[in-house]
Order: structure tokens, then sequence, then C-alpha cells
């Protein structure tokens, strides 16, 4: 059962969102953002595209990031207008789900990369969502992610970090973000179903191979 917290909150943010729009949102932040997939992207080039996999960008916003990615990649946002512009960034290898970072509607360790480009400031539960990112990854899943530095010191966005993620390094000190890349940590689910299942599904090929 999903038990939804800071709903009003999150009203909010997908109100503020969707009066935006996409081709607004694109206008004001796509150059910024730009900054921030060089690193992202020249930092995961030694990932893999033929291992297969399916990769998640959490908060996908318009798609900019998606249609740098290859292979297979689901995007989800809370904002159904912004995923509107990302629907024309898509292809067949595209797929977008309107939903909640900290209540994601997939099955455990199905994504073996995780993307969320100027997500987490717009979070309410970093744990809760961190343990959802744990959760639908695979056991050796890469997780990168970034938040604004006005939203957090240095210091603090990396205690966060430590506390969720089994290792991480730390990309850019260099744009408007604070980006890191890690491996999202299996410890809180060992003994428990998920990890059982987790471990069984290694041994398979997984979504999109
Ligand atoms: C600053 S934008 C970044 C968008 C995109 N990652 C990019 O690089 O352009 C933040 C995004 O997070 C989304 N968002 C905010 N809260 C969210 C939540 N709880 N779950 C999913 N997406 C959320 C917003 O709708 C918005 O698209």
């Amino acid at each position: 059962m999903i038990i939804a917290e800071h709903v009003e909150e999150k009203k909010k943010i997908k109100e503020l969102y969707n009066s935006m729009g996409g081709t607004i949102y694109d206008l004001r932040y796509s150059e910024e953002q730009e900054t921030k997939y060089k690193i992202v992207l020249d930092s995961t080039k030694f990932l893999s595209t033929e291992q297969g996999g399916c990769k998640l960008d959490i908060g996908c916003g318009t798609g900019l990031l998606i249609k740098k990615i290859r292979g297979y990649v689901v995007g989800t946002d809370i904002s159904s207008q912004l995923l509107l512009k990302a629907v024309e960034r898509s292809n067949k290898e595209t797929f977008l789900v309107n939903a909640d970072a900290e209540n994601l509607p997939f099955r455990s360790c199905i994504f073996n990369m995780l993307f969320g480009i100027t997500i987490l400031q717009n979070l309410s539960n970093f744990n809760k969502a961190f343990s959802e990112f744990e959760r639908v990854s695979t056991a050796e899943g890469i997780i990168v992610i970034s938040m604004i530095k006005k939203a957090l010191s240095l210091q603090d966005f990396l205690k966060l970090v430590k506390e969720n993620l089994r290792s991480y390094k730390l990309l850019s000190e260099s744009s408007s973000d604070w980006i890191i890349m890690g491996k999202t940590s299996k410890k809180l689910l060992e003994n428990s179903e998920d990890f059982y299942a987790c471990t069984q599904m290694q041994g398979r090929k997984q979504i999109g191979a």
C-alpha cells in the first residue's frame, strides 16, 4: 500500500511546473541543464549500453536528458505538463510515467542506471526517496543525482548522500548543482524478500536486454 506524505507540498510543486509548461521550462532552463548533462554523460560513458537493462530518469521534466541516453529509458515526473513536452522527444525506446519520485510505481530491481538531475531540492522526504531509488535499482545499480547548490551546503548534501548510498563520487563543483555518482545501497534490503528477489534476478537478463 502506498501512503502518500506531504500531499499539499507536492501539489504546489506540481502546479508550479504545470503552470510553467514545457515550452517555458525549456526556454528558461535548457541551457543551464545542458552543462550538467555534459558532466553526467561524460562520467557515465564507461557504462556499456550492450549490457541491456533499463534506465530511469527521475523527475525527467521535458525529457531533455532522456533524448541523449541510448537504450531503454523510463522517464518519470510529477508534472503532466512537462511530460507532454517529453512525449515530443520520445522514441520507441522511451516510456513516460506521471508519478511521484517518493512512491515509484515500478516493481523492485529493474533499473541498472538511475538519473535524477536537479530533482532532490523538490523532494519532501529524502530518506523515503532514496529507499525508493534503492528498491527499483538492481543490486549493482548506479545512480547519478543532483541538487541545486543554493538549496543545501556541500557538507549537508554529502551527509545525505553518505547516509543513503553505498559509495559515491562528487562529479562537479562547476555547475549550479552538486552532482554525485554512486552505488545504490542494498544493505537495507538484506534478509528481506526484496533482496532475495533482487539476487535471483541478477542471473537473468533485465528488461530491454
Ligand atoms: C528543476 S526540474 C529538473 C527537470 C529535469 N531533470 C531536467 O534536467 O530538466 C525538477 C523536476 O522535478 C519534478 N518533480 C518535482 N517533485 C517531484 C516528485 N515528487 N516526483 C517526481 N518529479 C518531481 C518537477 O516536475 C520537475 O520536472
